[in-house]
């Protein structure tokens, strides 16, 4: 009998929508790639990643989307620059990068959906578990969202999607679950819904861009049936795993940005921002004098 693989030491980073709620600039700049100030958005979701101890991670890239893979590129020459000048702190910025070496790459070749996007890492993530995280969700915590979901899987053995209240105008961006609460912000998933109108919707749990799945979600894939536009939708595919094992919700509390959204995206930089000592003093001044 094979054993079941227990640690979590992949991640699969799907960045390969078309991003058209930032349209123009997605025209020619990955939304991934959007500055967080002096950060892309997919720094931070790598970050993630690594700060739960996952050391291969898998991007999915797709057509206009090199510059994700430039920047987790070394620059010898910016590098060289840089020490020549004596430019110490852009140094260390450019080396904190250097610790992310070794992403792996591959393009979905049309940009058929979120399932679709995970369907094509099943290669890379042969039998072992492994983790999801969409590209451009940021997620602010002491211990990051990844980390907790795999604690989830550790303990269950058992596939683990991140949830988060939702208001009611928002229910019908989400796939909204319904779960029997099975401990602390720990649920068995009875169903999930893909972006139901909010008087049908199971409960107010959205699923907000982090999962960790056995390899048993790779073959659920063909079961599902592609929706408008020839998309496959993860949530039909997470409805296929349910019927084969048990799979789990995990309710987040830390804080979540949404930088794929125009407010969502000005929010998470108002947010680095004000932490910033250099910048927060009049940054803070300029938004309360333009609240007035
Ligand atoms: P979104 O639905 O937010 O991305 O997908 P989108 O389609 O790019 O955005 P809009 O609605 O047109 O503005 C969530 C994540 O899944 C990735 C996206 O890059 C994003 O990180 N994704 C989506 C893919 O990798 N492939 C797809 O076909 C669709």
């Amino acid at each position: 009998m094979v054993k079941k693989k227990t640690r979590v030491r992949k991640a699969v980073i799907p960045a390969a929508g078309l991003g058209t709620r930032f349209l123009p600039v997605t025209k020619s700049m990955p939304k991934e790639m959007l500055p967080i100030i002096d950060k892309p958005v997919i720094h931070y979701v790598v970050e993630e990643a690594f700060d739960s101890g996952i050391d291969d991670i898998l991007i999915i890239t797709g057509r206009g989307k090199r510059a994700v893979e430039d920047y987790f590129d070394d620059a010898p020459e910016l590098r060289m620059h840089l020490e020549r000048h004596g430019k110490n702190q852009q140094l260390k910025d450019l080396n904190e990068i250097s610790r992310f070496r070794g992403i792996h790459f591959t393009r979905q070749t049309e940009p058929k959906g979120l399932g679709d996007a995970v369907r094509s890492a099943e290669k890379h993530c042969g039998d072992d578990p492994f983790a999801v995280l969409l590209g451009d969700d940021i997620m602010k915590d002491g211990i990051p969202c990844t980390r907790r979901l795999i604690d989830v899987f550790e303990k269950t053995g058992g596939s683990v999607i991140a949830v988060q209240e939702v208001a009611k105008k928002d229910i019908s961006k989400y796939g909204i679950i319904k779960g029997r609460e099975e401990g602390d912000n720990l649920f068995l998933l009875e169903d999930i819904v893909e972006k139901p109108r909010a008087e049908h919707a199971p409960s107010n749990l959205g699923a907000i861009g982090r999962y960790v799945f056995t390899p048993a979600l790779f073959p659920c894939f063909d079961l599902v049936t592609p929706g408008a536009g020839g998309e496959i939708q993860l949530t039909d595919a997470i409805r296929q795993l349910m019927k084969k094992e048990d799979v789990y919700a995990y309710k987040y509390t830390g804080k979540r940005f949404d930088t794929g959204d125009k407010l969502g995206y000005i929010e998470t930089i108002i947010e680095y921002a004000m932490e910033d000592e250099g910048m927060k003093g009049e940054l803070g001044e300029y938004i309360r004098k333009k609240g007035m």
